[in-house]
C-alpha cells in the first residue's frame, strides 16, 4: 500500500465549454486516483482544487507589494488583508505533495490568470530563501505535471519552437520555488483539422493514463 498523497489540481483555461486542458486534467486526476486505489471513501486521496480560469486570483497591487517588503510582525492590518489570499494559496502548495496544472497556451505563453497566481505565491518569506544571494526554493521534493494545450505546433525542430515561452518559463519559475520534478504532457495542433486534433488528444490521453500508474 503506497502512502496517501495530497494532490493540488489547478485549471487555468478561460473556458469551460470545450476546454481540452480541463478534459485532460480531469482524465489524469481520475486515473491517478483509481490507479492508487484512492477513489472513494475514507481512503480517497485528498484533492485540493482551484479553478483560476473561472475564479481568477487578483493581480498583486501596491499594498500587497508593501506587505511583501515588510516583516510579518510589522505588517499593518491592511497589509495582512492584502496578503491573506497569498498565504492561503501557499498553505495549499505546502499541504500538497504533487501538483497538476491545466495550462492552455495564450499568446505564446501561460494565461494571465496563471501568471497572477504565480505572482501571489513566489514570496521571499515563504517559498524562497536567499542563501549567499541565490534563491533557494522551499517546495523541494514536490512534483508537478503540466498538461498544456495549443492550436499550433511549437515542438523542437520547428520554426515556431523559438516562440514557445510556456514550458521554458514554467520550468524556470518552478525551479526557483524548488520544484525540479516537472513533467509536461502536450496536446497541440488542435486547429489542424479533426483528424490531427483527435490524434493529438488521443496521444496525450494515452500518455496521461500510462503516467497515472507511476506518478
Ligand atoms: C487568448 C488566446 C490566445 C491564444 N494564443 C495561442 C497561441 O499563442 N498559440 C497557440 O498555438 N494557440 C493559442 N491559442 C489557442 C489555445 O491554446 C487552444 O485553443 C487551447 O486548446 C486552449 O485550451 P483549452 O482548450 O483548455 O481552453 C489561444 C487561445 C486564446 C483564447
Amino acid at each position: 500500500m503506497t502512502t496517501r498523497r495530497t494532490l493540488l489540481h489547478i485549471d487555468s483555461s478561460a473556458r469551460v465549454q470545450g476546454s481540452y486542458s480541463r478534459q485532460l486534467t480531469q482524465t489524469f486526476v481520475q486515473a491517478w486516483q483509481s490507479a492508487n486505489g484512492w477513489q472513494s471513501g475514507e481512503d480517497a486521496a485528498p484533492i485540493i482544487y482551484r479553478d483560476i480560469g473561472q475564479t481568477p486570483v487578483p493581480a498583486i497591487d501596491e499594498t500587497w507589494a508593501a506587505s511583501y517588503e515588510t516583516e510579518p510582525e510589522a505588517r499593518t492590518g491592511e497589509m495582512e488583508a492584502a496578503i491573506a489570499l497569498s498565504d492561503e494559496l501557499l498553505d495549499e502548495l505546502f499541504a500538497a505533495d504533487c501538483y497538476v496544472f491545466g495550462v492552455p497556451m495564450y499568446n505564446l505563453t501561460i494565461p494571465a490568470t496563471l501568471k497572477a497566481y504565480i505572482d501571489q505565491v513566489v514570496r521571499r518569506d515563504r517559498t524562497l530563501e536567499f542563501i549567499n544571494g541565490k534563491p533557494q526554493g522551499r517546495l523541494k521534493g514536490k512534483k508537478a505535471l503540466v498538461i498544456t494545450t495549443r492550436k499550433f505546433n511549437y515542438r523542437e525542430g520547428t520554426d515556431a519552437a523559438a516562440r514557445n515561452f510556456l514550458e521554458p518559463y514554467l520550468k524556470a519559475i518552478f525551479k526557483i520555488m524548488g520544484i525540479e520534478d516537472v513533467t509536461f504532457v502536450l496536446a497541440d495542433q488542435l486547429a489542424a483539422g479533426d483528424e490531427v486534433r483527435d490524434m493529438s488528444l488521443d496521444q496525450a490521453e494515452a500518455e496521461l493514463l500510462s503516467l497515472a500508474k507511476t506518478w
